[in-house]
């Protein structure tokens, strides 16, 4: 059996770029074909050329306010790995229309919320000022507008007593590190039914 290639976008640590490449060994019916940053000093090339995973970066700086430039220099890259599925992982970036169009129905993103509340950013501290009981992390396939799209997969925690957006965050990471391979999996497979935990 081919294995489905899986590209991966990030723009800084990579933390679940470093959960996805660890999880596709053995019967896994994926394997990582390129790890692409939008930060040329994102430690996560590092991680994932230590893995013999190809890397590349294109800094989205010297592009300023023209995102359409910026996304075309960043396909050339993208298209040529080939991948099967791009998985956004930690990147800070917002994608236009054009450049998702490319790859929807096989773009997915991790956001540490429980979509659909809290799309953006700062999402632990708005929970926390919401007084939510309960935040997580969602993985879902990426659409043009921002932190939308089907949900493949969400894990539920609780919001603990004196939480700060640190631990909150901290303890949400762990479960996107576990989300999102497992959803990732599936969706190589073919299997868009989502999971939930917690
Ligand atoms: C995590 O909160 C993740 O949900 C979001 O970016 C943060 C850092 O992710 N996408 P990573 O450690 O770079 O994977």
């Amino acid at each position: 059996m081919s294995h489905k290639r899986v590209a991966i976008l990030i723009s800084g640590g990579g933390s679940n770029m470093v959960a996805l490449l660890d999880s596709m060994i053995g019967d896994h019916p994926a394997r990582p074909c390129l790890v692409l940053s939008s930060e040329p000093e994102a430690a996560g090339l590092d991680k994932a050329a230590a893995r013999g995973v190809p890397v590349a970066a294109v800094d989205h700086r010297p592009f300023r306010a023209d995102r359409a430039a910026f996304e075309a220099e960043l396909m050339k890259p993208l298209i040529a790995a080939r991948p099967d599925i791009v998985c956004c992982a930690g990147f800070m970036r917002i994608l236009t229309g054009d450049f998702v169009s490319r790859w929807q129905g096989r773009m997915l993103n991790i956001h540490p919320s429980l979509l659909p509340k809290y799309k953006g950013l700062n999402t632990h501290a708005r929970a926390l000022a919401a007084g939510d009981g309960e935040h997580g992390c969602s993985v879902h396939e990426v659409t043009a507008e921002l932190d939308d799209g089907p949900i493949l997969g969400q894990a539920r925690v609780p919001v603990l007593n004196g939480d700060t957006p640190e631990t909150l965050a901290a303890r949400v990471l762990v479960q996107e590190h576990r989300l999102y391979p497992a959803v990732l999996r599936r969706f190589a497979m073919g299997d868009r039914t989502p999971i939930h935990w917690g």
